[in-house]
Formats: C-alpha cells, structure tokens, sequence
C-alpha cells in the first residue's frame, strides 16, 4: 500500500530483514492495557457488552472533547486516559501472515515469528477456497494470539488486497488473486470470513479489502499511484474492477474498505462520496469503516485537490472516510472544524464507525485474556504443527506445472539416492526469494536447496549461476561445468523484489538479465533434458523455454512462503501431485508495448490494443488462463441432462413472473428479481476422471461463453471452480451451482446487467454444453 510501507520493503530489500524488525513504532504512551476493566466497567455504558456496538460506541463519542475526538482521526490513536482507554495502532497486515508492515504488530517477545504462508498469488492458484478461509482463520488466530501476548496493539488487518491482476507488469500482482473477477470474488470472500472468525459477537480480527477501486499501476512511464486518474468505463467498473470488493463486504462481511490514491474518471477515490458512502456503505451495506491508503487525504492536497488541507481533509470526512492512515487529519481537523469546513457531527459519524470497530474486536470488554472466545490463545497457537502444515499444503496445491517432457518429472527417489544433482540459480538458496512483500518473520524457512539436501540426495552441488536475480553477471561456464557432471540439473530462476514490488513495476516480462542465456547453456551442456523451476509472482515470457527439448519439465512456484522449498521437492519428487492452474494470463513480451495506463479491458482491433485477460485479450499468449498439468491424465466431461432438453431450467418462470423483454434481444436482470433469481438456480453436473497413474487433485475450471464474442461479450467467463481429490482410476462427480443471474449475465456498456436470449455455452476444456435461456 502506502508510501512509508513501500520505504520499508526497500530497505527490507536493502538491509536484510533483521534491521526492519528494529523500525521503531510509535509509542503509544503508556495507559491501561485494555478498557473498560473493574473501575470503568459499571460506570460507563460504552463498556455495557449487552448494548450493541453501535449504541455503545455512540456513547463514548459522546463523551469526548473536540480536541479528543480529532486525535482520534489517524492510524496511530492516543489513548483517553479520563475514560481509561487505551491508545490504538489500525494499520497492521496480515496478507499471507502476519506482517512486520505496518505499526501494530510487534515481534520482540514470546513471539519472534509468525507462519509465512505463500505469496496470494501462488495461493489463488489452487482454486480450493477451503484453503484460502484456512490461511485467513490462521493468520486470524495468530494475530489473536499475539494480541493477547501483548504484541499487537491493534487487530484492524489491512488485507487482502482484492484489486484485480490487469496488467503483467504490476509490481503488486503477486498480492492479489488474479486477474479474474470471479476467482478475486471468492478469495475475498474465503479469506476475508477466515479472518474475522465465525463468532457473531466478537470478531477475530477485523479485514479490510483494498484498495477501492481500479488500482493496479504504481509506476509507469512517468505515472505514478499517486498521480494516476485511472479512465475506467461503468461497464468495467460493474463488471472487473468492483466485483471483489462488493463481495467482500455484501457476503464476506468485510469490517473495512481501504480507498486507493488513485482517482477514477477524474475524482479521487479517497474523496468520492458516490464510491465511499452510495456504493460501498449504501447499496453494499458495509457494517465497518473506511480507511484511506496511508497518506492518501495528503496527497488529496498535495497532488489532486485545489484548495486548502482543511479542505482535504473535510473532502475525505463527508466523501464517507472514516480513518485517515497518516496523521493528515489529526494535524489538520481542529482548523477544519473551526473553518467550518466540516462539522463535529462529520467527525462523530466517522468516530463512531470506528469505535464501533473497536467494540465489535472485544477491545472494551475488559480483561481480553478472560475472553471466552479468544482469551486462551497464545504462543502455542502461532507456528503450531497445523498452520506450519497448512503453510506446506498451500505450497504444494498452488505449484502449477508448466511443461512435462517425456514424463521428465516426477523425479524417483529410489534413483536419487544413488545420483548427482547440480542445483544452479539465483533463486536457489535464498530465502527472500520465499516471502514476496507484506510478510512477518517466518517461523522457520526451507530454501529449495536445503529440501533437496536435507530430505533427498546426499550427493547435491549447488552454483547461484547469476550475482541476483537480476542477473547482471552470469557465471555460465561454471554453471554448464557442473551440468554436464550431474546426473540431473535443476536450474531455481525468476525474478525478485527488485524487479516487482509496491512501487515497481517492470518494463519487461522476459527473465532479467543474463538468466535466458545461462539456461540455455546450461540446458545444452547437461546431461539430461534440465528442470526450470520459477520464483517469481507475476508471470514472464519464456517462450525460449517453452520451446527448447533441452529444457524438459517448468515449474512456477509464485514466492511459496516458508515452506516453499519442501514444496518444490515434494513436487519434483513425485510426492505432490501438481494440480495448480495459473490465476493470470501469461502474455508475451509485445505486451509490453500496451499503455499500462489505458484501463480498458475490451480490445479494440481498430487501434491494434490488444485487450486484457482471458475474457477479452485474443493474441497469444505464452500460457492462458487456467492451465496447468499434472502428472495423471485427466479427463472432465459435463453431464447432458436430457430430461431438461437443453434449456435453462425454469425458464419458464421468467413468463410465470411476468418478466418480459418484448422485442428486446436481452432481459434486464434487476427486472427479473432475487426471488425469481433464486429460483432460476439449477446444477451442472462435471464427471471428473483420473486415469492414472497417479493420485491427484483436479481443480475443475467451469466457464460460460456465448455464441459470438460481439458487442463486448467476453470471450468466455468462469462460472465457477471446485478441487477435487482423486485417486487413480478414481471417478468423481463434481457438482455447480449454477445462478443464471450471476453467471449468464453480462455487463452492457453503461454498466447494466442482462441476460441474452438463446443459447449459451457452458464449458470444461474442450467440452461444451448448450444451454438455451428463453421463454
Ligand atoms: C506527521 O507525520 C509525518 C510523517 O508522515 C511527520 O514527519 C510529522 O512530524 C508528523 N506530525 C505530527 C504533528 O505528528
Ligand atoms: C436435470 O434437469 C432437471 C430439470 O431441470 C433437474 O431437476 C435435474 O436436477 C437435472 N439433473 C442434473 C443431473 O443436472
């Protein structure tokens, strides 16, 4: 996210972890440690835990001076001594585990390290939602867990980040989940639940899905996040951008929304009252608060907004932001009240979401270690045996194969024993290579090398091949030398947090430096067609390696996360299975001629612009959307229903409820209505083969196109996805809940949802099935 978080993760990169753990936070100074404890509890109604958190919040509000109340507008909240409250850090992180970002977790006592799960992106690719709510209940629970420790002065987790993955070079796609709205869709959801916990009293922890809206560009030909007017039509608004973030709040039930620094058709998303209370806390109902990205209300006046910083900052208040992560409007608010630029009645709606928040977090129930629901946790609870599992699980499930030779992989263990291995890469042996961005101190990590040593072959070389990632200095001869003496070669390449990161993006998809040619010379001098494996988080061209026979079996294994390296030899071994599918397209490097800046998703073939993602880019790609292999073969088939004729079921109550689209090609789906949506609902039914000769899991992708891809259709869409466990020779069906409301509806140009009449085409690979939607 923000300014001083992309400062840190440089000097991560810079300095070395250990020295980042020393950035002092802010002190809060002092004071009790929770509210509303034995003096206070009978006193006060704000600490009455029958009242709702609304009411008791409103009271405490109440309570407070002007001055009191505008302390309280910034990430870093002072304490209310008078009222023994205690200060309080919003801005912690917990992407894929708690993070060192941000001022509220700390990592200096009887917890020094947190389970590191992979990178989102790695993750998103084992299309098993299951996994992704276990991670986000995890990190919930270790945030707990610290919390009670005292070392976290905070629970408000600023994650996940739901922007969708629409252009290769952002430096931040590695956190998101993809460049699909649906999969962004059910990984906020997933995630966002896990995070918060399945009490309906007290939260776990708070999530917040950033950053609203239209946010993917931090650094592009002279246009930075905080300059960019993103120029974004309402059809893909409605349709790309904002879907993840209304599922996160209408059915994950999000408790915070984080506004971008970028502005959307001309208005800054941090001040758009028609995003920020119409859109998000109106039609989508948010029960939370708002928070800006950090420093966004300043750049509001320093970068985008005419006028004072009273002005910016009464802008965000009435636009409906209710925290500013910065100190902005502490600094600011006492003169913005007296110039009446904003009134107390601004600043208390903003105060009591976020005590509200609060409240809902248990922070004003006294003793939070007699919690009954939360109380107990502890050291135990973080880098327990199931999270570290878990970490390992993800691994494994997101790992997608890209190429396979002549069964070139699995590797045998039996033979191992007795063979030499040259490991040869930047990405090898280093740990960083493991984390990506937004990660705490892991609990133990395991680099690819170390698992082979340790847990597979005595009889292991390793040469890093290049001096980093970047690769400006290549050592080929010693790398080939070591090759051609092997048995096997095993090369560990890809890209780093100086290639791609919060505000980096990069100019080229291809392999930095000199990592192509060392492959090839390697690939030529080994013995054996050689394995790829590639840490990196956004995807890159290497047609080269596609193509070349030398080269036998890729891997992409994202940033894996401390268990990243057992992963990767349980994968090459034959011990995993692969079944991860990629979450984005892997374009070619002419891709990198497109404007980065133009939003667009549709192509459009007059100007040559190519388009974005799988619904709507047509050129090559150096792997689509969805692919992965395994080492089973796989067969997925759909199940005809002849007793339903090919038509949508129910079609027949459009007519019964008088939906009607006279002459007109489409139906309004907003005419059609929820009831008669939910009964509109019919299954699709996938039979799902393994034909051996291994057990595996297959991630069933189920897709929807039209009969033509014109007047914007996408070219086809996911409907839905379900993973599936099966032995070999196994059969399985999988079944999809299909809403033709949801999932045959498109978008038109002015952001409206319809439904076309006639056929449509529900899709498993090359398999399709008509299904007609007509009266
Ligand atoms: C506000 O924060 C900035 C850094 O973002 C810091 O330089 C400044 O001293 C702070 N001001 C106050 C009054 O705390
Ligand atoms: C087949 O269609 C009928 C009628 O719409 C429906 O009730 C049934 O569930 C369908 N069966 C399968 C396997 O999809």
């Amino acid at each position: 996210m923000d300014r001083r978080a992309a400062f840190f993760s440089y000097h991560a990169g810079v300095m070395g972890t250990a020295l980042l753990m020393l950035v002092p936070s802010v002190v809060l100074g002092g004071g009790p440690a929770f509210s509303c404890g034995p003096p206070q509890q009978a006193q006060y109604a704000f600490c009455n835990r029958a009242l709702p958190a609304e009411q008791r919040a409103a009271d405490l509000v109440a309570k407070l001076t002007l001055e009191e109340k505008v302390s309280q507008l910034g990430d870093q909240a002072p304490g209310v001594p008078r009222f023994g409250v205690p200060g309080y850090n919003w801005w912690s992180e917990g992407l894929h585990g708690v993070s060192m970002w941000g001022h509220g977790m700390h990592f200096n006592g009887a917890v020094r390290g947190v389970t590191t799960f992979p990178q989102v992106l790695l993750t998103t690719a084992s299309f098993d939602d299951s996994i992704w709510y276990r991670i986000g209940q995890a990190i919930g629970t270790e945030a707990r867990a610290m919390f009670n420790l005292g070392q976290a002065d905070g629970l408000t987790i600023w994650s996940p980040n739901v922007n969708i993955y629409r252009d290769p070079r952002w430096g931040r796609g590695q956190e998101t989940p993809g460049e699909d709205p649906a999969t962004a869709s059910k990984y906020a959801v997933a995630f966002v639940r896990g995070l918060q916990g399945t009490s309906t009293t007290t939260l776990q922890t708070s999530a917040c899905c950033k950053h609203a809206t239209a946010y993917d560009l931090d650094d592009w030909n002279r246009i930075g996040r905080y300059n960019f007017n993103a120029k974004v039509t309402a059809q893909d608004l409605e349709e790309t951008f904002n879907p993840p973030f209304k599922s996160c709040v209408v059915e994950g039930k999000a408790t915070c929304v984080m506004c971008a620094y970028t502005s959307v058709n001309g208005i800054p998303a941090c001040a758009d009252s028609g995003l920020l209370t119409k859109t998000i806390k109106g039609e989508w109902g948010m029960n939370g608060y708002i928070s800006s990205d950090c420093d966004a209300v300043a750049l509001l006046y320093g970068t985008r907004y005419s006028g004072t910083p009273e002005d910016a900052v009464a802008a965000a208040i009435k636009a409906g932001l209710d925290m500013n992560c910065g100190n902005f409007s502490q600094v600011h608010g006492m003169a913005a009240l007296q110039q009446r630029k904003m009134s107390e009645q601004d600043v208390d709606k903003a105060l009591r979401n976020l005590f509200a928040i609060r409240m809902r977090l248990g922070h004003f129930d006294g003793d939070p270690l007699q919690s009954p629901l939360y109380g107990r946790l502890g050291a135990q609870d973080v880098c327990s045996p199931a999270h570290k599992d878990l970490a390992l699980e993800a691994a494994q499930n997101g790992i997608v194969l890209l190429k396979n030779d002549a069964a070139t992989l699995p590797l045998s263990r039996p033979t191992a024993a007795s063979a030499s291995f040259a490991v040869i890469g930047p990405n090898a042996n280093e740990p960083g290579a493991l984390l990506g961005n937004y990660f705490g101190p892991p609990c133990e990590t395991t680099t690819p090398l170390q698992a082979l040593q340790k847990f597979y072959s005595k009889n292991v070389r390793f040469v890093p091949g290049c001096d980093s990632a970047a690769c400006n200095v290549a050592d080929t001869y010693q790398a080939s030398g070591l090759a051609a003496t092997s048995d096997y070669t095993i090369l560990f390449m890809g890209l780093s947090q100086k290639q791609e990161q919060e505000g980096l993006d990069r100019t080229s998809l291809l392999l930095p430096g000199k990592q192509e040619s060392l492959i090839t010379a390697v690939a030529a001098a080994a013995k054996r067609p050689i394995i790829l494996v590639l840490l990196t988080g956004g995807p890159v061209d290497i047609t080269f390696a596609k193509f070349n026979p030398k080269i036998g079996a890729i891997l992409w294994a994202g940033y894996p996360g401390q268990a990243g390296g057992l992963a990767i030899a349980k994968v090459l071994f034959g011990e995993h299975n692969p079944s991860g599918r990629l979450p984005v397209t892997w374009y070619p490097e002419e891709y990198t001629k497109v404007p980065m800046d133009d939003m667009r998703m549709r192509a459009d073939p007059a100007t040559g612009y190519p388009g974005r993602s799988y619904r709507f880019y047509k050129g090559n790609a150096v792997y689509k959307f969805g692919y992965g292999l395994s080492y089973s073969k796989f067969s997925r088939q759909l199940v005809r229903n002849s007793s339903s004729n090919n038509r949508a079921p129910n079609t027949e109550l459009l007519a019964a409820a008088a939906v009607d689209c006279g002459a007109s090609r489409y139906y309004l789906v907003e005419e059609i209505g929820g009831e008669v949506c939910e009964r509109l609902k019919f299954p699709a039914v996938v039979e799902v083969e393994n034909h051996g000769p291994m057990d595996g899991k297959q991630s069933v992708l189920l897709f929807l196109r039209w009969p033509t891809a014109t007047e914007g259709r996408p070219a086809s869409q996911l409907v839905g996805f379900r993973s599936q466990d099966l032995r070999a020779g196994e059969k399985a069906s999988v079944s999809f809940d299909i809403s033709p409301c949801e999932h045959f509806s498109r978008t038109t140009v002015d952001g409206t949802k319809v439904i076309d009449r006639g056929s449509h085409f529900l899709m498993v690979d090359e398999d399709e099935m008509e299904i007609s939607f007509d009266s």
